[in-house]
């Protein structure tokens, strides 16, 4: 499709689509969406020249996985949003089958995207090659086409580059599949981020003590937290175990140790990112002020998505709430960031029995409970979150069969931080050892209920709405 082509469809998709998509009552009330269409992974997260950036994989013309752009948003303080420039349309021979995933970079001030042109085939095969665009006076950005090509001994799916400097280079980790199809992590390094050097595998299916861990890893993350280096990434084809990896796609972290010289990455286990039903593609990025933020697609590919109801409102999809990563005793942490508690309106108490608590408004709430367990939250009766002794069990009804279905934590919960939002429900535990995040489709007003005789104190706030603008 000719650009000028396709960005008059996008206008007037964008024309037709927004009224419906913004007065649906299961569109976000402070998280960021789609406008209109299809909204997946998080792309290019920075905070750069003061301000944050967080592009998205959208696609404007419809709720498929197809036409992959890169749309932009910026913000000042992590909750006033505006709209900026759509950054890259796939108009390219070497990404005409989407710009894909990537990441963002300050290079010696000027915003630098570093991406994944996609190409598909008629035959079914495909390539991918990861590019580079930097941004232009008008806010826009200019492409200055691939950088690398496929490399070789992999299959097409290659691709989602995340980038960062140390020591004065540049690093790059790739998702890849080898042509095993097993999933693999791949490190490259750069003087100038257009001549790439390649590192070699450093982890992955079959490596570093891991035995089969899927046929591709999407969406890489390297970062360090005091002395540990986190690998996220998302494998997809690990085995399901009875209470985890439950998605039809997991995202995941690796704690150890990364040799640079050697491009030896030492790690432990497996851990799953997020336990609840939505969660994909995370990225991070640090901040001026030195704190790793995280955002996430809460989405799920290839499982019940499409019979989401807001498909027939156009549009589906959105982020997670930005995240502050921390570290204790080598596993990762995840707290809801700081700024958003100015979402917060007046704080309101109860300390008692949870069946006599008083019916909460779920639509924009933030709740702090603290307790031993034997509690159960009712969430408009279309999620529920059972709280015992042994951990948590969430559970609502398949959107496909109408079957209940659960997702777990396990281990003692002391205190639970709830954010709601009106289709999305997120559950932070002990303050950050684990998270739980799922979408749910509610009549609205919904109400939250606690049932169970146990004890419990709550602090809880209703949330402000936030626009993007
Ligand atoms: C993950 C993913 C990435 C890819 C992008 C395409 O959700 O499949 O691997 O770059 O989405 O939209």
């Amino acid at each position: 499709m000719a650009s000028s082509t396709r960005l008059a469809a996008m206008l007037q998709a964008v024309m037709r689509g927004q009224p419906a998509a913004l007065s649906d009552p299961h569109y976000p009330g402070w998280h960021l969406a789609p406008v209109t269409g299809l909204l997946n992974d998080p792309n290019g997260f920075i905070q750069f020249a003061g301000r944050f950036h967080l592009f998205y994989q959208w696609n404007a013309l419809g709720c498929e996985h197809k036409h992959k752009c890169w749309g932009h948003w910026s913000s000042a303080d992590l909750l006033h949003w505006q709209h900026e420039p759509v950054a890259l349309m796939p108009d390219e021979e070497y990404d005409r089958s989407g710009c894909y995933s990537g990441s963002a970079v300050d290079n010696q001030g000027t915003l630098t995207l570093i991406y994944t042109g996609n190409v598909k085939y008629d035959d079914g095969s495909r390539t991918a090659w990861q590019c580079l665009a930097v941004q232009n006076a008008a806010g826009g950005f200019d492409k200055l086409g691939p950088v690398i090509a496929l490399p070789q001994g992999y299959t097409g799916h290659v691709r989602d580059p995340k980038v960062w400097q140390h020591d004065g280079r540049w690093y790059m980790v790739l998702g890849a599949q080898d042509q095993r199809h097993q999933g693999k992590v791949l490190l490259l390094r750069s003087a100038d981020l257009h001549h790439w050097e390649s590192l070699g595998e450093i982890a992955g299916s079959g490596l570093n003590g891991l035995g089969d861990a899927g046929y591709m890893w999407e969406c890489p993350d390297m970062f360090t937290l005091g002395d540990t280096t986190f690998l996220i990434c998302c494998p997809q084809g690990i085995r399901r175990e009875a209470q985890r990896y439950l998605n039809a796609h997991p995202s995941a972290w690796l704690a150890g140790d990364l040799d640079y010289d050697a491009a030896r990455f030492t790690h432990g286990a497996f851990h799953e990112l997020d336990a609840g039903f939505e969660f994909y593609a995370p990225q991070t990025t640090l901040t001026a002020d030195g704190r790793r933020l995280l955002i996430g697609w809460m989405g799920v590919p290839d499982g019940e998505e499409m019979r989401q109801p807001t498909v027939a409102q156009g549009w589906i999809h959105q982020m997670t709430c930005v995240r502050e990563l921390g570290t204790r005793d080598g596993r990762l942490l995840q707290r809801p960031a700081t700024e958003l508690q100015a979402l917060r309106g007046a704080e309101q108490h109860y300390e008692g029995r949870a069946d006599r608590a008083p019916a909460l408004a779920a639509e924009r709430l933030e709740l702090l409970l603290t307790g031993q367990g034997g509690v159960t939250l009712d969430f408009a009766q279309t999620l529920l979150l059972t709280w015992h002794a042994e951990g948590l069990q969430l559970k609502r009804r398949s959107l496909e069969s109408g079957e209940w279905e659960s997702r777990y934590w396990r281990g003692a919960v002391s205190q639970l931080q709830i954010l709601c939002d009106h289709s999305s429900v997120e559950i932070f535990i002990n303050e950050g050892e684990g998270v739980m995040s799922s979408r749910y489709f509610p009549a609205h007003p919904a109400q939250l209920t606690l049932i169970g005789d146990a004890e419990v104190h709550a602090r809880y706030w209703p949330l402000r709405r936030c626009m993007v603008e």
